[in-house]
């Protein structure tokens, strides 16, 4: 295991009906927030009002911004910034999911800056300062509500970008499992790939000797592959809603990277695709991962065997590794297509013809590889994305 340091001071205020409390929360950090979400679906599920309703119990003033789409843009954030300054604000409330989580946190760096916040996602600085963010969750996927992430999207070239940096931690995430039951098929199971994503990425290591991480791996994706045919069946199941919702956040708070090296290429080079394309990113991950895995297996086979017996019950081959190590990359592929997913580029709109954009794009201020664990060259990420065509 590796020396590590972990801090994850985010606070986590689960269950029922806890949204309403959300007014006095802001106020322990301020009078006055903008308050950001999506496309409308927290005015579709009354959510909206219930939110106004606290925040004006609380005495806590606020202006409004939103639109935030999937795949958030910095046009969106400019406003929002703009907006901040204009009212004098001083917290980001999101309501929604990771696109519009991110877009607050970007909110929240670009206001006390003087220059252009994509100066931050250029790694041309990083920021000094930032207003408080808070989250109200409404789809459990990106884990944003406790991550030190935010992505976002240039309009300009469409290029996608994360800011990775622990000042990127909201204050406090409610997480109320039953504004989930609004969620569609696909918005679910597209956050289940992107849960299942960030544990991989995780599990995937070459560091030696972490059983009890690999455990708590092994268990989120088990309860997340357990639960996900649930919530599918029944939207309105709340303990099966709750399960996935509290894996969404530990999956990437970073307590399952403790004493291990992640990789994230496969996420780096997803990132490009729903930039191009704008595809959900959970749809782009069940594409990319199951390619990225099949590239990579035979340089660390042992622990590909250990994912394919311990998550995915297969019978271990022990005269054939390579045997087992592929039936678990089956399995995993199997199950993205059960619940919905797409596993090929060709079912998100993209081919042959993107391949050269998308290598170019994931290099883009990277150097000549990406990925902690494997290191991917040009040559490399056009192998996986062969293996998806
Ligand atoms: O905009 P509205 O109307 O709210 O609709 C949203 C949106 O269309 C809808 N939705 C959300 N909650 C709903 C709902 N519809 C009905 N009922 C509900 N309860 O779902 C759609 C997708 O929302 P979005 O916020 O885009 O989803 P997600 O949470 O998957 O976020 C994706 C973004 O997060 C980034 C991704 O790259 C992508 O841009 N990520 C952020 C990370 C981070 N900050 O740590 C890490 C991730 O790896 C990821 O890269
Ligand atoms: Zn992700």
């Amino acid at each position: 295991m590796d020396n590590f340091e972990f801090l994850n001071p985010t606070k986590i205020i689960f269950g029922r009906g806890t949204e309403n409390q959300v007014g006095r929360e802001v106020k322990k950090f301020s009078s006055s927030c903008l308050l950001h979400y999506g496309g409308g679906s927290i005015r579709k599920s009354g959510l909206y009002d219930r939110v106004v309703a606290s925040l004006k119990e609380a005495g806590v003033r606020f202006a409004e911004l939103g639109g935030v789409q999937p795949n958030p843009r910095v046009g969106l954030v400019r406003e929002g910034i703009e907006l901040c300054r204009k009212h004098k604000l001083e917290f980001v409330l999101a309501v929604g999911g990771g696109s519009v989580i991110d877009s607050a946190k970007a909110i929240a760096v670009g206001v006390p800056y003087t220059g252009d916040v994509w100066d931050f996602f250029t790694g041309k600085l990083l920021p000094e300062t930032k207003l408080p963010v808070g989250s109200i969750l409404t789809i459990p996927a990106a884990g944003s509500e406790a991550s030190h992430s935010c992505v976002i999207t240039n309009d300009e070239g469409m290029l996608k970008r994360p800011l990775n940096m622990e000042m990127n931690r909201p204050s406090f995430a409610i997480m109320n499992p039953e504004l989930t039951f609004s969620l569609p098929p696909y918005q679910t199971a597209c956050g289940v790939s992107d849960i299942m994503a960030h544990v991989m990425e995780r599990y995937f290591t070459l560091t030696p000797k972490v059983d009890f991480t690999d455990r708590l791996c092994e268990a989120t994706l088990k309860t997340v592959i357990g639960n996900a045919p649930i919530v599918l069946e029944k939207p309105d199941d709340y303990d099966a809603r709750a399960e996935i919702m509290w894996a969404s956040t530990i999956a990437h708070n970073n307590l399952l990277s403790t004493g291990r090296i992640g990789d994230f290429g496969s996420h780096l080079i997803e990132h490009e695709l729903s930039g191009i394309n704008d595809v959900a990113h959970g749809a782009g991950l069940a594409v990319v991962f199951p390619a990225w895995m099949k590239y990579v297996q035979k340089k660390m086979l042992p622990r590909f065997v250990q994912f394919a017996v311990r998550v995915w019950n297969v019978e271990q081959w022990f005269d054939d590794p390579e045997r087992t190590a592929r039936e678990g990359i089956r399995r995993l592929e199997e199950f993205f297509v059960r619940i919905g997913m797409p596993v090929r580029l060709g079912e998100i709109g993209l081919g042959e013809s993107h391949l050269d954009e998308i290598v170019r794009k994931t290099l883009i201020g990277r150097g000549e590889t990406v990925g902690n664990v494997i290191k991917l060259g040009r040559e490399d990420i056009r192998g996986v994305l062969k293996l998806a065509l």
